[in-house]
């Protein structure tokens, strides 16, 4: 079978690099919020263009504290898509408010600007919109349906290191950029690992004391915050990585590119062109046989998933609130027809070309 994903795959010369940086910070003994962090923090701010980075423990703590860091608590509603694999659910919920959630639109998968700008005339203190499967949300439509609203917008990047609109990243547009380093990102740590990124030097001193027990200085709590914060081995590891993140990036969209060249013409529907605005985080194909040909993939030796196959307004765990399951018609279809490919950059060539020809092979079915 050719994996759905392999960590395994870490070339040799990467993995002693890897390691090498493990060993600077036994070697120095300091293990939190030291040099490493320091040093990622102030890489990773550059590299997305951003003027400040405060990295967490992981992507949903970076969006639980970007929330708090906007007052959003208990009484508030956050606006949301609900077909984003939960996170931003968990986020809201775990700051005290309430999800709104919002309908996507069908080409991007993204929040959907109308469905948006409805939601918001309800009243709502925040917006999280996710760059799903490594596409950047339209921003630049959101920016300003929430502006008009005075409402700000938190962007969930953690499938989108390095997308951009016009040349600016994301994290850079929104009042703050939340990512995650989980293993299988774009840019994937060797355990946990998250980081706000914000232009707002007042937001990010507030993230900062809220990453750290809500101190304002040791042991002097401002507010309550929690414990959050990137560990010394997994920020030299992110350094190690971020230099390699472009070329990751530009493979991926590679492997993306042939997919959908397969694929062209027939009724299955691909994921729009990788420019600079998508990362192909996971490459995602519709279909209404979409259990067919999983099956069929599968029997190629083909591994899929599905990302994700319950919207959360659906979930067992949203039962209490007593949403129709109408709600989101978009977001109810997708779940029913999105099937995720093998879509990374340690594919090797002959299994790209194995993929390649078992979808050039559903592609002239389905049109027969
Ligand atoms: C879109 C999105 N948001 C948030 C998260 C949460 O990140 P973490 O697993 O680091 O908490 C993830 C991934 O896990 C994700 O894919």
């Amino acid at each position: 079978m050719i994996p759905f994903n392999d960590l395994n795959r870490t070339p040799a010369a990467l993995r002693a690099d890897l390691a090498a940086g493990v060993q600077r910070v036994l070697d120095r003994g300091w293990f939190i919020l030291g040099p490493e962090v320091a040093a990622f923090e102030s890489e990773f701010a550059a590299y997305c263009g951003s003027a400040h980075c405060v990295s967490v423990a992981n992507g949903t703590d970076a969006l639980e504290i970007a929330l708090r860091a906007l007052g959003a608590g208990p009484g508030d509603r956050v606006a949301t898509a609900a077909n984003a694999g939960g996170y931003s659910t968990t986020a809201i919920r775990a700051a005290g408010a309430q999800p709104l959630y919002v309908d996507i639109d069908p080409a991007s998968m993204n929040l959907s600007p109308s469905s948006l700008a409805a939601a918001l005339a309800t009243g709502v203190r925040a917006v999280i919109a996710t760059h799903l499967y490594g596409r950047m949300a339209d921003l630049p439509a959101l920016l300003e349906i929430t502006g008009r609203a005075g409402v700000p917008l938190v962007e969930d990047c953690a499938q989108a290191h390095g997308a951009a609109i016009a040349g600016r990243k994301a994290g850079t547009w929104g009042a703050l950029g939340c990512f995650s380093f989980y293993p299988t990102k774009n840019l994937g740590a060797c355990g946990d690992g998250g980081a706000i990124t914000t232009s707002d030097a007042a937001l990010a001193a507030r993230v900062k004391a809220l990453r750290q027990y809500g101190w304002a200085g040791k042991y002097h709590s401002a507010e309550y915050g929690r414990n959050s914060r990137m560990d010394e081995m997994q920020a030299a590891i992110l350094r190690t990585k971020l230099p390699l993140l472009d070329g990751w990036n530009r493979r991926r969209r590679e492997i993306a590119a042939r997919f959908s060249a397969a694929l062209a013409g027939s009724p299955i529907g691909c994921p729009p062109a990788s420019g600079e605005e998508s990362v192909a985080h996971l490459y995602v194909i519709r279909t209404a046989n979409r259990d067919a040909v999983r099956a069929e993939l599968a029997a190629a030796g083909i591994s899929t998933d599905i990302h994700y196959p319950v919207p959360d307004h659906l979930q067992e765990a949203a039962r209490h609130q007593g949403l129709p399951a109408a709600a989101l018609p978009e977001t109810e279809r997708a779940a029913r027809e999105i099937l995720t490919l093998p879509c990374y950059p340690e594919l090797r060539d002959d299994e790209i070309e194995r993929i390649v020809e078992a979808l050039r092979a559903l592609a002239g079915r389905s049109q027969s």
